[in-house]
C-alpha cells in the first residue's frame, strides 16, 4: 500500500459539537524531555513550554464542556530523577497559578488537587492549597493535579484510613461496598465524576505508570505520538473525535 492509499484508507474523525464528550479527561502528560532535547533545550525548558500547554489545554478543555481534567503533573517515582530537575518541576505551580490564576477565576474553573501534599516543597504546598481554596466555590470545570501522586499509594492510603474507621467501629467491614472504598480516595474531591472516561497519554508511551489504578477500571484509552508541550487544541479534538466514534460496553451488549 503506498502513503497515499493508506491516507485515503484512514478514517478521519471530526470532533462533533452535537456529539457527547468524556466528562472526567485524565492526561498523562508525557515528553516534555524528549521534546527539549530534540530543539538542543534542556529538559526543564521541556517543563516550562509543558506548563504552558496545561494552560492552552485546560482553557480549550473547558470550552469544550469537558466536567474534569486530571493532569499528571508529578508522580511517586518522579522523585529519583536528578534533584535540580525535581526542583524545578516542584517550582512550576508557583508560575502557573501566578500567571494563570486570573484566567481560571474568570473561566469559573475549580483548582482540585490529588497526590501526598506533605512531601511538597512549603511554597508548593500553600499555592497549591490556596488556589484550591480561592476556586472552591467555582462551578465549572474542575481542573484536577495530580503531584506527587501514585496510583497505588493512593489505594494503599485509602486502605489506611478504612481500616482506622473500622478500628474506630465507624464502619462495619462486612457491608462495605466498592461506593464506600471510593469515598476513601484522592478522587473522592471529584464527586460524581471520580472515575476517568477517557484518559489521554501522550509522547508515544503506551503504559499507564501508575495513574490512577481504580478509576481507569473502564476508561477509554487515547495514545498520541506528539510529545505534551505539542499537543495542542486541534490534537485535543482529535482525541475527542476518536471517543465520539467509541462504543463503551462496560460489560454489558
Ligand atoms: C513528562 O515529561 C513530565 C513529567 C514526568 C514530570 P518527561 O519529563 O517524562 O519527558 P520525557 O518522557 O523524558 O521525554
Ligand atoms: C509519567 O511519566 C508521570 C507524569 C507524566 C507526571 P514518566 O515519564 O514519569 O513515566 P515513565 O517513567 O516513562 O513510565
Ligand atoms: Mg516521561
Amino acid at each position: 500500500m503506498s502513503d497515499q492509499e493508506r491516507e485515503d484508507n484512514q478514517e478521519v474523525y471530526h470532533f462533533s459539537p452535537d456529539e457527547s464528550v468524556p466528562n472526567h479527561v485524565a492526561i498523562i502528560m508525557d515528553g516534555n524531555g524528549r521534546w527539549a532535547k530534540n530543539r538542543g533545550f534542556k529538559r526543564s525548558a521541556g517543563h516550562r513550554a509543558g506548563m504552558d500547554q496545561v494552560k492552552i489545554i485546560a482553557r480549550h478543555a473547558n470550552k469544550r464542556g469537558i466536567k474534569a481534567l486530571t493532569v499528571y503533573a508529578f508522580s511517586t517515582e518522579n522523585w529519583k530523577r536528578p534533584l535540580d530537575e525535581v526542583n524545578y518541576l516542584m517550582q512550576l505551580p508557583i508560575e502557573f497559578f501566578d500567571e494563570f490564576m486570573p484566567e481560571i477565576m474568570e473561566a469559573g474553573i475549580r483548582v482540585t488537587m490529588i497526590g501526598l501534599h506533605e512531601k511538597l516543597p512549603r511554597k508548593t504546598k500553600k499555592v497549591m492549597e490556596r488556589a484550591i481554596k480561592e476556586t472552591a466555590h467555582n462551578t465549572g470545570m474542575i481542573l484536577n493535579f495530580a503531584v506527587n501522586y501514585g496510583g497505588r499509594n493512593e489505594i494503599v492510603e485509602a486502605a489506611k484510613a478504612m481500616a482506622e474507621d473500622i478500628s474506630a467501629g465507624k464502619l462495619k467491614p462486612q457491608k462495605l461496598t466498592e461506593e464506600d472504598f471510593e469515598d476513601y480516595l484522592m478522587t473522592s474531591v471529584l464527586g460524581a465524576y471520580q472515575n476517568v472516561d477517557y484518559m489521554i497519554r501522550t509522547s508515544g508511551e503506551e503504559r499507564i505508570s501508575n495513574f490512577m489504578l481504580w478509576q481507569n477500571a473502564y476508561s477509554e484509552f487515547y495514545f498520541s505520538s506528539l510529545a505534551w508541550p505539542d499537543f495542542d487544541e486541534k490534537a485535543f479534538d482529535e482525541a475527542l473525535a476518536v471517543y465520539q466514534k467509541r462504543q463503551r460496553r462496560f460489560g454489558g451488549l
